[in-house]
Parts: C-alpha cells; sequence; structure tokens
C-alpha cells in the first residue's frame, strides 16, 4: 500500500519577548518556515498579564485573526468583547484597526480587577471597557458586526444565542477554546460538555471550525429572511 507523507503543523509560544535574531535561529533550529510575531502593543498586553498573573488571555493565533477581523468591520463599524480580561484580546482588535478613528469598541469583563488592570493601558477614545454581567448587558448593548466570545466554558453556550441575536446581518463571532487538548492542565471541556455542534446548527448563521491553536468557531450572520 503507498504511504502519503503527513505534515503537522505545531505551534509555539514563548513567555517572553524575542528578537528577530532569536526568532530566525529558533526557526533555522526546529526547521520551521514561519514564526507568529506579536505586533509590540500587544506584546505589553501579554507582559500586564503575566504580571498580574492573569493565564486566560486569548493566544497569539485566536489573537491575530481578531486583528484581521477588526480590520475588516465595515466603516462605521461596531466590536464587541465579552471578557476583557486584562486587555489582551482588546489590543489585538485595536491593533487590527491601526488609526481607524471609525470604529466603536465595547468590551465586557465581570470582575472589576481584571477591567481595572486593562483600563491602565489606555485606550483610544473609541474604546469602551463596560464592568458588569455579559449575560445582563449585552441585550442592551445594541448590534455589533464582530463578536469575540471569550467568556468561560458553559457560559460561552449560554451567550451563543444572545450575541447571534446581537449581530448585524453579515456581521461575524468568534468562539476560542474550543480545542479540548489545547493548554496544559486543562481540567474542564470546551464549553463546558455543552455539544458544539447544536451552535453549529444554528439556522441565523454559517459556522465554521477552526482546528489550529486553541481551537475556534467563527460564525456569519446569514441576511434575515422577509
Ligand atoms: C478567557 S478570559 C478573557 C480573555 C480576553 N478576552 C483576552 O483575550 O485577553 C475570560 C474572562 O471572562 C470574564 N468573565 C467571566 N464571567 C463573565 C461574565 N458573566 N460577564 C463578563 N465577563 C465574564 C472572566 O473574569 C475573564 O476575565
Amino acid at each position: 500500500m503507498e504511504q502519503t507523507a503527513t505534515r503537522s503543523w505545531v505551534s509555539l509560544t514563548f513567555d517572553r519577548e524575542m528578537s528577530t535574531a532569536e526568532v530566525e535561529g529558533m526557526k533555522r533550529s526546529l526547521g520551521a518556515r514561519t514564526a507568529l510575531q506579536v505586533p509590540p502593543a500587544v506584546g505589553a498586553a501579554y507582559a500586564r498579564a503575566r504580571q498580574v498573573g492573569f493565564a486566560r488571555s486569548c493566544c497569539p493565533e485566536v489573537g491575530a485573526l481578531m486583528s484581521v477581523l477588526s480590520a475588516a468591520v465595515p466603516t462605521g463599524g461596531r466590536i464587541l468583547e465579552l471578557g476583557t480580561g486584562v486587555g489582551v484580546g482588546l489590543a489585538w482588535i485595536v491593533h487590527g484597526l491601526r488609526s481607524r478613528t471609525d470604529v466603536e469598541v465595547v468590551s465586557v469583563e465581570i470582575d472589576p480587577r481584571n477591567s481595572a488592570v486593562a483600563a491602565g493601558a489606555g485606550w483610544p477614545d473609541r474604546v469602551t471597557l463596560v464592568v458588569g454581567d455579559a449575560k445582563e448587558v449585552v441585550p442592551s448593548l445594541g448590534e455589533f458586526d464582530l463578536i469575540f466570545l471569550d467568556v468561560p466554558g458553559g457560559l460561552k453556550a449560554s451567550l451563543f444565542d444572545d450575541a447571534i441575536t446581537a449581530l448585524r446581518p453579515g456581521g461575524q463571532l468568534l468562539m476560542d477554546d474550543m480545542n479540548p487538548y489545547w493548554g496544559k492542565g486543562r481540567t474542564r471541556l470546551p464549553l463546558d460538555g455543552n455539544d458544539p455542534e447544536r451552535l453549529l446548527e444554528d439556522s441565523r448563521v454559517a459556522c465554521a471550525r477552526l482546528g489550529y491553536a486553541s481551537g475556534m468557531i467563527l460564525a456569519a450572520r446569514l441576511p434575515d429572511r422577509a
């Protein structure tokens, strides 16, 4: 029987800044073709998270995708993050927007200590940090073109419906931490055991699983039927 060579992809994350020379050296020694580089403002956010011992920030691969999706938000658009943490995801979103001033960004966090750490970073005027329970505040926040649903486990599943309702037609929603094998010492199933397939079958959205890094579900809101 003919054997087909398989190629695997491995991504490494380092808990410190590395110079370009170090990254290039690492690529050479590992035979890697690419390495994801973290922009300086986002690197500062990861450093802040390490300083306060916050270990639940999104990984660089997820953040980089949020940057791209943020860049694609239409003129005058709105972005919502559920679960600010200490501001790493927000730094990726703001990086994606570059100098755009037409996009409003709202980020919701239930823990005032986390939100205070995030607020300490200083954000452009178009960014608003809200302290509150996403379950309570989402229905009053209006409509969005992009939502990063990044609260823990089962809460993600219970917020999915409200988040889809808050999406404008064509708007996109990203959920991470869908890979049960991601992260050392993970003790909880993604969505706390709620079935991701049920979310994928919601008739208001088109969904895709993205299997790399922490594992994601990306959904786009379909146009409302007449
Ligand atoms: C995975 S972390 C968020 C990481 C952040 N999005 C980032 O990428 O840096 C999840 C956050 O959700 C917050 N959280 C938990 N329950 C919440 C709720 N009901 N409403 C809003 N935030 C909540 C937690 O306090 C925690 O900071």
